[in-house]
C-alpha cells in the first residue's frame, strides 16, 4: 500500500506546481449553486474547512490499490446506490438495506467469478445533483428552481431556494451515515447480512447463493468505500486536507465528475486533477476520441494505476459504436485507466404509464453492461466493474424488469431524481453481470499489453 506522495513522479512538475485546492476558481464551472447570503456561505465554508475528515488517507490509498487490481483483471468493482441520496433516508433500516444490497452483490461477483469485489457505495455525501435545466414549471407557482439535491435545496416546491446551511447538514448526515455503516461492518451481524437469495434465477445462481449464505463472511465481504459526484467545488475544496505533500478530499474515498461538468478547460477537471483520491469521470456519447485522450492526460498526469476511473454511459444501443474508439484513444495516450460501465444513465426513458415517469428497463441496463464486458475483452482491455443506481428497498417500482411491469411503476415510485433498480432487480443484475464476466474472463494486463498491436485492428470490428 503506497501513500500517494510516494507514487508521484516528477514528470509534470510545472503542471502540478500550478495546482492548489482553489485553482479551479479561475476556470468556468458548470452546475454550481450560488448563495444570496454571502456572509452565511462564507461562515459555512469556514466551518466545513475545520471539521475532521470523514475518511482516512490510508483508506483512500487502499481504494486506489484495489482499483488498480480491478483494472488488471484481478478484482471487479460494484459501485452503486441512490441517484440522489436524501437526508430523510439517513435511517437505520434504510442504511442496513443499502449496505446489505451492495455487499451481497459484491459477494455474488466474488463467488461466481473468483474475482474479489471492490464495493463502492454512492452514499454518505451523494446529496448534489446536476440538472439539465436550472428551472422547471410548477402548475401553481410558475417557474421554480429545479431540485439540485438535499445539499442545495429542498424537494418541496417552496424549498427550492439555494441555501448554504444545507451543506453543513450534508456533512453531518454523511458523518452519521458513515458511522452507522462502519459499525455494521465491524460489529453488525454479517452472517445475517450475507443470506443471499437467488429467487427464480436458476440452479447455477442458487448454488452461488447457497455457497455465500452458508460460509462465514470474509474480510473482503464487509469492505466498502464511499463515493459521490464532486459537483459543488466550493464544498469539495472546503473538505480537502493537506496530508504530507498531497491533498486528499477526505469527505469520501472516491469522487467522480459528471457528464455535464467534464469540460477540459473547466473548474471540475482542474480541481480533480490535483487531489490524491481515485477520481471518476463519466464518459457519455458526446465524448470525442481526441477529447478523451486529452482528458485522461490531464486527470492522471503522473500515470498512477488505480487513480482514474472512466465511467462509460452511452446507452445499450450506442455502446458498440462508441466504446471501441474510446478504448483505442486511451491506449494510444499511454495513461492507465480503470474502465467501468454505468449501465443506467444512458438507458433512461419516459414510461407510457400515467405521470410520464422516468424509468429504465433492466434488460437494457444488463445489455449495456454485458456488451461492455465483451467489447473490452475483444479490444484487449479489461472491464473493471459496473456502476448502477439501485436501492436496498425491495418494494420500490422505478425500473421495469423482474416482477415490475411498466403499469406498476406508479405504485411505489419514490426517487427524487433518477429511477433505481430495486433489491431483487439489482441482485439479478449482479448474477447476470457475473455470468458475462465468467464467459469473458479478463486477461491479465501483462498479456493484454503484448496483444495490443493485434487487437488494435480487431477492436473496430
Ligand atoms: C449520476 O451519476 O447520477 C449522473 C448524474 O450521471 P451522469 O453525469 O452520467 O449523467
Ligand atoms: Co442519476
Amino acid at each position: 500500500l503506497f501513500p500517494y506522495t510516494t507514487l508521484f513522479r516528477s514528470r509534470s512538475p510545472t503542471l502540478m506546481a500550478s495546482w492548489t485546492p482553489t485553482s479551479w476558481r479561475g476556470k468556468p464551472s458548470q452546475q454550481m449553486a450560488e448563495y444570496e447570503d454571502k456572509a452565511a456561505a462564507a461562515a459555512t465554508f469556514a466551518k466545513l474547512g475545520k471539521l475532521p475528515g470523514l475518511v482516512q488517507p490510508a483508506e483512500v490509498d487502499r481504494l486506489r490499490t484495489v482499483l488498480a487490481a480491478a483494472a488488471n483483471g484481478e478484482r471487479f468493482i460494484i459501485q452503486g446506490g441512490d441517484c440522489a441520496e436524501r437526508f430523510i433516508d439517513c435511517e437505520p433500516d434504510r442504511l442496513d438495506a443499502q449496505l446489505k444490497l451492495l455487499l451481497q452483490m459484491g459477494a455474488i461477483v466474488a463467488q461466481s467469478t473468483g474475482l474479489p469485489s471492490v464495493n463502492i457505495a454512492r452514499i454518505a455525501g451523494q446529496y448534489g445533483k446536476p440538472r439539465s435545466k436550472p428551472t422547471e414549471m410548477h402548475p401553481e407557482m410558475g417557474e421554480i428552481m429545479s431540485f439540485k439535491g438535499d445539499n442545495i435545496n429542498g424537494y418541496e416546491p417552496k424549498e427550492r431556494k439555494w441555501d448554504s446551511a444545507r451543506l453543513l447538514e450534508g456533512y453531518f448526515h454523511s458523518s452519521a451515515t458513515l458511522n452507522y455503516l462502519r459499525g455494521l461492518t465491524t460489529a453488525g451481524d454479517l452472517g445475517a447480512m450475507s443470506q443471499v437469495s437467488a429467487g427464480e434465477l436458476g440452479a447455477e445462481a442458487a448454488k452461488v447463493a447457497k455457497a455465500i449464505s452458508s460460509s462465514k463472511p470474509s474480510a473482503d465481504f464487509a469492505e466498502f468505500f464511499t463515493s459521490h459526484e464532486g459537483m459543488q467545488l466550493d464544498l469539495e475544496e472546503a473538505l480537502t486536507r493537506k496530508v504530507g505533500s498531497a491533498y486528499y478530499n477526505l469527505s469520501c474515498h472516491m469522487l467522480w465528475i459528471g457528464d455535464r461538468t467534464r469540460q477540459l478547460d473547466g473548474g471540475h477537471v482542474e480541481y480533480f486533477r490535483g487531489i490524491a483520491n481515485p477520481v471518476g469521470c463519466k464518459v457519455g456519447p458526446s465524448m470525442k476520441n481526441e477529447e478523451l485522450q486529452e482528458l485522461v492526460k490531464i486527470l492522471n498526469p503522473d500515470k498512477v494505476e488505480g487513480k482514474l476511473v472512466l465511467i462509460t454511459r452511452y446507452g445499450a444501443g450506442k455502446i458498440e459504436s462508441m466504446l471501441p474508439g474510446h478504448i483505442e484513444a486511451v491506449k494510444a495516450s499511454g495513461v492507465p485507466v480503470v474502465w467501468q460501465c454505468d449501465g443506467v444513465h444512458g438507458n433512461t426513458v419516459t414510461a407510457k404509464c400515467p405521470g410520464n415517469l422516468k424509468t429504465r428497463d433492466l434488460n437494457e441496463v444488463l445489455s449495456e453492461c454485458t456488451q461492455a464486458v465483451a467489447i473490452h475483452k475483444r479490444c484487449g482491455s479489461v472491464l473493471a466493474g459496473v456502476h448502477l443506481e439501485m436501492s436496498g428497498q425491495a418494494t420500490i417500482t422505478e425500473c421495469i424488469g423482474g416482477a415490475t411491469t411498466e403499469a406498476m411503476l406508479p405504485n411505489n415510485y419514490e426517487t427524487y431524481c433518477d429511477p433505481r433498480l430495486n433489491f431483487s432487480q439489482a441482485i439479478e443484475a449482479a448474477f447476470k453481470i457475473s455470468a458475462a464476466v465468467q464467459e469473458n474472463p479478463p486477461a491479465k494486463r501483462a498479456r493484454a499489453r503484448s496483444e495490443e498491436r493485434r487487437v488494435g485492428k480487431e477492436c473496430r470490428s
